[in-house]
């Protein structure tokens, strides 16, 4: 495979750790030099060794995104350790504890609103504002879920946080498109990540994609590499002519 990414600098939240890191490795494999962001500490620095013994450049940052005033400091971080940044993908986020509308408390919708979406939001901010004063060019991948199209079986915060993600990189995409920025956003179904451990082994997951509300055409569990996949493509010269899309990566859950 002809590495596509030589010389691209990208920033990866929640890199320490499942799509995140998967994406990583696969930015890493396309030859870009990654900053990993995760507020855990030795799961960013075990995923950034790990893009180094492959042979890439990457270094791991750590730091919990719900302090949204540390987000401009950071991002200056990384510009100040590469140069640049081209790449941003936004895969860092919480699903908290599943609450119904009636039974939702105000700190938890915060909490969830402010890591999967304000701190996202800033991210694209800060780095945009770079990739605008550098002379434009960029691409920006957000991770939404299937949650954000379903009405059932997701905590009511994570779903909404999730759909308003569609609709911040569907803006996003228009208002940056002048600089040549591109913005998409991947929406994952079922995956087998830290996240989902809460739901059982990855046998139990396979079981939650065959049947029931979650289950999708495939009856096929997602694994963090084939959510990686759409995510890098989506970093690629070859979808230049993509933006303010959704691409789902969940084995159709979602159609
Ligand atoms: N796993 C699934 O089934 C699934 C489905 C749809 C969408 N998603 C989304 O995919 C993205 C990646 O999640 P995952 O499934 O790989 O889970 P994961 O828990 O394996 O990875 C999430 C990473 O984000 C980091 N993170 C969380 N809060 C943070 C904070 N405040 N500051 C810095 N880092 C923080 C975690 O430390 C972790 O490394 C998330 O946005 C999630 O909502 C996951």
């Amino acid at each position: 495979m002809n590495a596509e990414l030589i010389g691209k600098k990208a920033i990866v939240t929640g890199g320490a750790s499942g799509i995140g890191r998967a994406t990583v490795t696969a930015l890493i494999d396309q030859g870009a030099a990654v900053a990993v962001l995760d507020r855990d500490e030795a799961g960013a620095r075990s995923a950034a060794e790990e893009g180094r013994r492959k042979g890439g450049d990457a270094v791991a940052y750590t730091i919990d995104l719900a302090d949204t005033k540390l987000i401009p400091t950071i991002v200056e971080r990384v510009i100040q350790q590469f140069g640049r940044i081209d790449i941003l993908v936004n895969a860092a986020g919480v699903a908290g504890r599943f609450q119904t509308l009636v039974e939702q408390e105000e700190s938890d919708w915060d909490f969830i609103h402010t890591v999967n979406l304000k701190a996202l939001m800033l991210m694209m901010k800060y780095v945009a504002r770079h990739m605008i004063d550098r002379g434009g060019g960029g691409r920006i991948v957000n991770i939404s879920s299937s949650s954000a199209f379903r009405a059932r079986q997701s905590p009511i915060a994570y779903a909404s946080s999730k759909a308003a993600v569609v609709q911040l990189t569907r803006s996003a995409a228009a208002e940056l498109a002048k600089y040549d920025i591109n913005v998409n956003a991947v929406a994952p179904g079922i995956t087998a990540t830290g996240m989902t451990r809460v739901l059982g082994d990855t046998e139990a997951l396979q079981r939650i994609a065959s049947s029931g509300p979650l289950e999708n055409l495939f009856h096929r569990v997602s694994m963090p590499e084939d959510v990686a996949a759409a995510i890098v493509f989506l970093c690629l010269p070859g979808s230049r002519q993509i933006t303010g899309q959704t691409i789902h990566t969940s084995a159709g859950a979602v159609v």
